[in-house]
């Protein structure tokens, strides 16, 4: 071998070898540094972001929040709701009067923003913040008159085991109220886009699935009643513009 080649080739060692010890740390490393890096931007980004949609939603979310409001003029008392997936507490502005409130995200970094968005609000009289997935609930059964969930059955890992749990915390005959972007008709333009933007949007969104159908399951999941409705709302970008919204009675 020339004194050329030996060079090029201990500099093609040194590289690999470096890419490879990089890879290996960030594999070692991958939950630390989703916690630190892509769950704080992500926190960071849909609280630039929840306004925004909401005013975007705001049509949609005053009626869908309707069931909501009818529920406690129904039961005649004030209402114990648990949100999944909170977010921000992105719903805050819908709630009924006198609401005590729990919000769950697994994302420690919303903690901030809920509280700051909770000194603001003026509908929640009690509010407790807790870490924790809605496929495993920390909560004892039948504790909640409302289990609200928007754009989060996207992002769960498994959505049958979601409702089972929001199923078991709430109480017979409370609901279960939820906004979800799901898959287009099977084989429409917007599907095919769905299925192509999904590894993107995975990344960006924290794990949100663009193409799911999530009606499905809430339909199979042994709700007593469940009245969902197909939308569009024109403020989402075009590939989750297919929504479901509605409730399901436990
Ligand atoms: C697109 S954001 C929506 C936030 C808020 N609900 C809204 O409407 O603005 C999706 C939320 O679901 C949460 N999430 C993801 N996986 C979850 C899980 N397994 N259980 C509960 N929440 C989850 C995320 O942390 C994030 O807050």
């Amino acid at each position: 071998m020339s004194a050329e080649d030996a060079v090029v080739q201990n500099f093609l060692i040194y590289k690999i070898g470096s890419a490879v010890v990089i890879a290996s740390a960030m594999w070692l490393f991958r939950k630390r540094i989703k916690y630190h890096t892509q769950q704080r931007m992500f926190a960071w980004f849909m609280d630039r972001v929840t306004n925004r949609m909401n005013r975007g939603l705001y049509k949609y979310k005053t009626e869908v929040f309707q069931y909501v409001h009818k529920h406690k003029r129904d039961v005649n008392h004030d209402l114990k709701v648990l949100e999944v997936g909170a977010g921000t507490a992105a719903n805050l502005q819908f709630l009924p009067d006198n609401t005590s409130l729990t919000c769950l995200d697994p994302n420690p970094h919303f903690v901030g923003y809920i509280k700051s968005n909770l000194k603001k609000n003026d509908k929640v009289v009690e509010a407790e913040i807790v870490t924790g997935f809605a496929e495993n609930m920390p909560f004892e059964d039948k504790q909640f008159d409302v289990v609200i969930c928007t754009l989060v059955l996207c992002s769960v890992k498994d959505v049958d085991d979601c409702l089972k749990e929001i199923k078991r915390v709430l109480v017979k005959g409370g609901i279960f109220v939820s906004v979800e972007h799901v898959a287009d008709k099977e084989k429409s333009l917007t599907w095919y886009v769905q299925g192509i933007a999904n590894p993107f949007h995975r990344w960006l969104g924290d794990g949100c699935e663009a193409r799911r159908n999530t009606r499905n399951n809430i339909e199979k999941a042994g709700f007593s009643e469940v009245v969902l409705e197909n939308i569009r709302p024109k403020s989402l970008p075009f590939w989750i513009r297919p929504c479901i919204m509605g409730y399901a009675r436990k």
